[in-house]
């Protein structure tokens, strides 16, 4: 018989429920493929059937040519070799974020990488010293950033959303604790706009508030930016546009706005790093040097195709998500609507079922009088035939079990309609 390894010798991490939480909720998708999905947060796949690859790849190759002096040649052997370390596209993601949020950083702090998930991973590594630092997180959290956390064995400390965004006391008493137990807190990741998986949104006072308490407990922020163009009228400026003392580091995904399959993203990280025996560098340099020894490069082709997307749209990022924002506004408010139809009062739910109402993003919370555990979506899914999200992978500890959540950027309105008809269902069978 083969011989087996011991998964108590494996990385503890391994054990972590946030590490299957991915694969687990595909895993009940495929197995109830008729359900209807408020589960994933992916986008709409209308804006991916037509999709011409080599339209936007060549739109960037020509970019290379005309305005970068490279011959045709010189052009496609970029995108077939590998690339440097630190991305390909970096000009375009700085001229973007000038034009989009009045943010001017120089290309050589941007580093383009494997979706936002390996920025938040490289930026991680590169802030965190073993056992002394911390990272901060807003509760509820994107799983993304507590499974990055555990697999570098990195403490988490979670401190409470409130109606304005974050518990500002909280979060600056664990920094006091952090101190006296001769730790620090080096960073908070909060997604001030719209964050997965609550829909919350910081407004501008505790931005201001936030950055305040960063310069006075010299902790970092990790600005994660994904659904801040699902905004109607004009965005919250961003953390990294109020930020005047490099405060901020700042997570870009393209899946969102362009595809996610072709898992480009990137970070800006222009804080200054001194070292006594060498000249001064840029926190994306330690970034990228990490990344050289993660995944190289991220694909040249790939940043080809969201390089070919910006330029089509006259380099701004919010003019590429304009359109597709409109849709995921519509799921929303129709998401909303319906949940206020169906669960409406006298309509048999039992008490103690509520919900939020973000102003945009692609999520729902909602509240039940029960766990809503992994055996309840069993029974939603078997019986009901509608799929959710448990919220507990997006706590630390227990506060989140009664809580699932929904989304709406994946589905038609059809489908929208029949599945809250499907979930008020299923909610009624909670009635004792
Ligand atoms: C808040 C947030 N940040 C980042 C990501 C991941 O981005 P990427 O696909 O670029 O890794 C997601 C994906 O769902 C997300 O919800």
């Amino acid at each position: 018989m083969q011989s087996a390894l011991d998964r108590d010798a494996l990385h503890p991490a391994l054990q972590d429920p946030v590490l299957s939480s991915i694969s687990f909720l595909n895993d009940i998708m495929s197995r109830y493929p008729d359900a209807i999905s408020f589960a994933p947060g992916a986008p709409h796949l209308s804006f991916l059937a037509d999709f011409d690859v080599a339209r936007y790849v060549d739109r960037y190759v020509d970019h290379l040519c005309r305005e970068r002096g490279h011959t045709p040649d010189q052009a496609r052997a970029l995108l077939y070799e590998y690339g440097p370390s630190r991305g390909l596209i970096n000009e375009l993601v700085a001229t973007a974020l000038r034009l989009d949020h009045g943010v001017t950083v120089s290309p050589d702090a941007v580093v383009i990488t494997v979706g936002a998930q390996e920025a938040m991973l490289l930026a991680l590594r590169a802030l965190c010293r073993p056992a002394v630092d911390l990272i901060a997180v807003v509760e509820p959290c994107f799983v993304g950033v507590l499974g990055a956390a555990r697999l570098l064995d990195i403490g988490v400390v979670a401190i409470s959303e409130t109606g304005d965004g974050i518990d500002l006391d909280q979060l600056e008493t664990a920094c006091r604790a952090a101190r006296a137990n001769g730790q620090r807190i080096r960073a908070l990741y909060i997604a001030p706009d719209f964050s997965n998986p609550s829909g919350s949104i910081l407004n501008i006072d505790a931005r201001r508030r936030l950055l305040d308490l960063a310069d006075r407990e010299e902790f970092l922020l990790l600005e994660d930016n994904a659904y801040g163009f699902t905004a109607s009228g004009e965005q919250l400026p961003t953390l990294k546009a109020l930020d005047t003392d490099a405060r901020v580091i700042y997570l870009g995904t393209f899946a969102k706005v362009c595809l996610p399959g072709a898992r480009v993203g990137f970070v800006v990280a222009d804080q200054i790093v001194r070292a006594a025996d060498r000249p001064e560098r840029l926190l994306a340099d330690e970034i990228t040097a990490i990344k050289s020894m993660v995944t190289v490069n991220t694909s040249p082709i790939c940043q080809a195709i969201i390089g070919g997307m910006l330029l089509e749209h006259n380099g701004s990022l919010a003019a590429l998500g304009h359109e597709k924002a409109t849709l995921y506004r519509r799921n929303l408010a129709l998401l909303l609507n319906e949940l206020d139809q169906e669960l409406s009062q006298g309509s048999g739910l039992p008490t103690g079922v509520s919900w939020n109402r973000p102003a945009g993003g692609f999520f729902v919370r909602m509240r039940l009088p029960v766990r809503a555990d992994l055996a309840l979506l069993e029974l939603s899914a078997s019986t009901y035939g509608v799929l959710w999200t448990p919220m507990s992978y997006f706590h630390l500890g227990s506060t989140g079990d009664n809580d699932l959540r929904l989304s709406c950027s994946y589905l038609d309105p059809e489908q929208i309609e029949e599945g809250i008809s499907r979930l008020g269902g299923f909610l009624r069978s909670l009635s004792p």
